[in-house]
């Protein structure tokens, strides 16, 4: 059975920054109250023309960088996202296209910001069962879209980013050890986004009544986010036969310090072994994980041989711990370039929408 690696990684936020005091302009609160309560100093913010796609292409060339592989070898994609591109079709085929992913599956994957373990999860399991070899698993947000920014209860937790990981089949012992995840959807009330779905589909009462924005009891979230994030990470460590002694780094999703502390207490672990940034990126849910451990990684903290336990929560409810033994890039003696891939891409992407306009005008000729 062969072994799933972490073998790329790679992060992108976009370039402006919303702070406490620029929150404070718009809702009652101030900068001091934030950084007591969340840790939260600013986050990144997408413009006008970025979207969830638009982040992950960028981290995904970084992580295919690092991998040293070409988009085209890539046999699967999984993108997991809180504030994707549409319903459908999924952002993952989005990003497909754009990185010119020529023979990869894609396919979103809904777990709030849990997502990016769960999907993490799903490629190791596809590679460990010989199925397929090269997989890209991307959490990307542009949580500010459904953000109230009338509402101080929210508005000032979120942020917008992403993070990728490509997984790799090696014979070499190590990589992603193991992996549990969780869920408890009678607390599915406790954090919604609930305009645009079935259920409630778009319309003008659905958005007079803010169907279309995140709301959330943060009192209820919170509660459950530090009676989970502890029993998950000693979970995911009893399966890989370890104990919190073996671990050198745990990079929890980022969207509370006194959340992270609380697991740390739990843990009886020191908090300057949890990987924490929330403080300049806020909440980026699905995206938090990745871009923690791309930081860390480029800082020199989490090193070839390092157990790391990754631990998330989120909407749902969901939660899931994973614990890996890093162990980086295949070695290769060639080099390729996947930025290069892009123009490809664009350029395939453009021939392929135009021999289908010429289909479809030659078989309506036919009819
Ligand atoms: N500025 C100033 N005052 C505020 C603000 C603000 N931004 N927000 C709330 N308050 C007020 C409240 O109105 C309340 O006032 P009151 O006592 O007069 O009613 C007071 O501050 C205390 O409010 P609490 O809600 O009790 O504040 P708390 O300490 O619980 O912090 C927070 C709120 C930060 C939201 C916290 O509950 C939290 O982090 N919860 C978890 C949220 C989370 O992690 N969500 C993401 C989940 S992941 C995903 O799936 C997207």
């Amino acid at each position: 059975m062969p072994y799933a690696h972490i073998t790329g990684w790679g992060m992108f936020v976009p370039e402006p920054v919303l702070t406490n005091d620029d929150i404070a302009k718009m809702v009652d609160t101030n900068d001091e109250w934030i950084r007591d309560r969340t840790g939260i100093r600013q986050r990144h913010i997408a413009r006008e023309n970025e979207f969830p796609s638009t982040l992950a292409v960028e981290a995904s060339i970084k992580a295919l960088q690092v991998a040293n592989l070409a988009p085209t070898e890539l046999d699967l994609i999984i993108c997991a996202s809180s504030s994707p591109e549409y319903i459908f079709p999924a952002t993952a085929c989005l990003i497909q296209d754009q990185i010119g992913a020529t023979k990869a599956g894609a396919f979103d994957l809904s777990a709030a910001c849990s997502g990016f373990i769960y999907a993490t999860n799903m490629a190791a399991q596809a590679i460990r069962s010989g199925s397929i070899k090269n997989a890209l698993v991307i959490g990307t947000e542009t949580l500010s879209r459904f953000v109230n920014w009338k509402d101080r209860n929210t508005c000032i937790l979120f942020g917008d980013g992403a993070g990728a990981f490509v997984i790799q089949a090696s014979e070499r012992p190590g990589g992603i050890l193991s992996a549990v995840m969780h869920s408890d959807g009678s607390g599915a009330d406790s954090l919604t986004l609930l305009g645009g779905g079935a259920r409630y589909p778009a319309t003008e009462a659905s958005v007079h009544e803010g169907k279309h924005f995140i709301q959330m009891d943060g009192k209820e979230v919170f509660r459950f986010a530090t009676r989970v994030m502890g029993r998950a990470t000693q979970e995911s460590l009893e399966l890989a036969g370890l104990t919190t002694n073996d671990v050198q780094w745990i990079v929890p999703h980022q969207a509370n310090y006194r959340i992270i502390e609380t697991a740390a207490k739990y843990l009886k672990m020191p908090l300057d072994k949890f990987i924490i940034n929330v403080d300049r990126y806020g909440n980026t849910s699905t995206a938090s994980i990745p871009i923690a451990t791309v930081e860390a990684l480029e800082k020199g903290q989490i090193k070839s041989g390092d157990k790391v336990v990754f631990v998330g929560f989120g909407a749902g409810l969901t939660w899931g711990a994973m614990t890996v033994e890093w162990t980086g890039p295949i070695p290769a003696k060639r080099h390729v370039y996947p930025k290069r891939y892009r123009l490809f891409a664009r350029l395939r992407s453009l021939l392929l929408r135009a021999v289908r306009l010429i289909e479809g005008f030659l078989s309506r000729r036919e009819l």
